[in-house]
């Protein structure tokens, strides 16, 4: 397969491209691997891979004869027709995409007519038209643009690459959409061909349904907490609805990550800008900030005033099988504790370095059990496979309190409850009530 397959570039080696190069250098493809950071590329170049993804360094280390790393866009440029851009958008401080990673990549293109850009990075609506505007400005019209947006998620970005769900391609219907198709072709995915603008909005919709669905389930949950319904009884009642499903039915202190946050915030701004008032949006979004908070508030509950109390949150990374924090749910957590006057001993299986730059005033433990140790209270921030085995009597005896809030409703409540502790989870009415002295 190898000898048939063209080589291609990949501009932005993080989470997105190189899990995407590793892809398509595991389909046979060469894969020229583009990024402005210079340490990650001498890093990828000794072997190291600068982010946990389960399954990624051995993809990578299977491929490595395949797979060439460089600052240099011109090597990428010289060996491949397509280039599939992944650099980051992150969120502006109005809330709109930043461009600006696209907007210079887009800038460093030559003339040329047998070259295409492939967007991978989620970006707005209409900026494949607008790229093809500036190209067009700057007597580069011959550059194809295609829109290929990407739906792995992170923690299963392997799998989710090689068996994805769908593949979406917006283009002119010229030779740059057939390639990318062709690219495609062994990963055997329902294919969805269509026109630039609606693939940029099949990314953007995705994310936003996703999110809402959260926000729903944290609402009901919320009831739940109000009736004594317990809203793991309810969405597994709904989920077997197939109208409904049953994924992204689970309640919880909310969703982060690098994409679900901006890219709801993006489209609900791209929709301002272009002169609707998306209100769904506004409330998922404010849905999501709130149920961060009712944290402190359980904690305050059992606790009274946090001052000087010892809370040990498990888990810091947006979700587990990641060390992204970007806009992880600990973020605000810790600092809404540390406002309150509590003081936060953190966790996390991996994403301690990250935490360490973003979250200050927080002491980290070396593990679980040393986290929990004099804590008045424990908080399941993120439900890493570890937490769910821990032996809760072991840590019953090291806690000075007896309070274990499970704020993604991972944990069993009968063995937390069994070893003596209060268990607080999302939404947990019945559970809860049970569980209060
Ligand atoms: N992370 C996800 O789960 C995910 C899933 C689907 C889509 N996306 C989208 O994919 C895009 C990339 O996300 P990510 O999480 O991989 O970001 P990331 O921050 O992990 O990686 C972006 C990389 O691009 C590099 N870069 C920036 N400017 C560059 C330039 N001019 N030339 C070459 N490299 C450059 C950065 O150094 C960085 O290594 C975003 O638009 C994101 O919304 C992300």
């Amino acid at each position: 397969m190898s000898e048939q397959r063209a080589p291609i570039g990949v501009i932005g080696t993080g989470y997105v491209g190189l899990v995407t190069a590793a892809g398509f250098a595991e389909l046979g493809s060469e894969v020229v691997c583009v990024d402005i950071d210079v340490d990650k590329i001498d890093r990828l170049k000794r072997g190291e891979i600068p982010i946990y993804e389960p399954g990624l360094a051995e993809l990578v280390a299977k491929n490595r004869e395949r797979m060439h790393f460089t600052t240099q866009l011109s090597d990428a440029l010289e060996r491949a027709e397509l280039l599939f851009v992944a650099v980051g958008t992150p969120p502006t401080y109005s809330g709109d995409a930043d461009l600006s990673a696209v907007h210079a990549v887009v800038e460093a293109m030559p003339a040329s007519d047998h070259h295409a850009l492939v967007m991978k990075s989620t970006v707005p609506v209409g900026t494949g038209a607008s790229i093809k505007r500036v190209f067009a400005e700057q007597g580069k019209a011959g550059f194809r643009y295609v829109s290929c947006p990407e739906f792995l998620k992170e923690g299963s970005a392997v799998k989710d690459f090689l068996s994805p769900d769908r593949v979406v391609v917006g283009d002119d219907g010229d030779w740059a959409g057939d390639a990318v198709v062709d690219l495609y072709a062994p990963l055997d995915a329902p294919l969805v061909r269509t026109d630039i603008s609606s693939a940029e909005m099949v990314k953007l919709a995705s994310n936003a349904f996703l999110a809402t669905k959260i926000s729903f389930i944290n609402e009901i949950a919320n009831v739940c907490e109000e009736t004594g319904a317990d809203v793991l009884e309810v969405a597994r009642g709904m989920g077997l609805d197939d109208r409904i499903g049953s994924k992204f039915l689970q309640a919880g202190i909310g969703f982060g990550g690098s994409c679900f946050p901006k890219d709801v915030s993006a489209l609900k701004q791209l929709a301002g800008n272009s002169g609707y008032h998306f209100q769904l949006l506004n409330a998922v979004i404010e849905v999501n900030e709130l149920q961060k908070r009712r944290v402190v508030a359980k904690l305050q509950k059992h606790l009274g005033s946090l001052v000087g109390r010892r809370i040990a949150l498990l888990g810091l990374a947006f979700k587990p099988d990641t060390d992204d924090m970007r806009e992880a749910s600990s973020l605000v957590l810790s600092a809404r504790l540390q406002a309150d006057g509590a003081r936060v001993v953190a966790f996390d299986p991996v994403a301690e370095t990250e935490a360490r730059r973003l979250i200050p005033g927080v002491e980290f433990a070396a593990d679980s059990l040393a986290a929990v140790e004099d804590a008045d209270a424990v908080v399941l921030v993120t439900e890493w496979q570890e937490f769910k085995e821990l032996d809760w009597s072991d840590v019953a005896s090291r806690m000075r309190g007896s309070l274990v809030v499970d704020g993604r409703n991972a944990l069993d409540a009968t063995a937390v409850q069994a070893a003596g502790l209060s268990y607080e989870g999302v939404g947990r009415g019945t559970v809860a009530s049970l569980a209060l002295p």
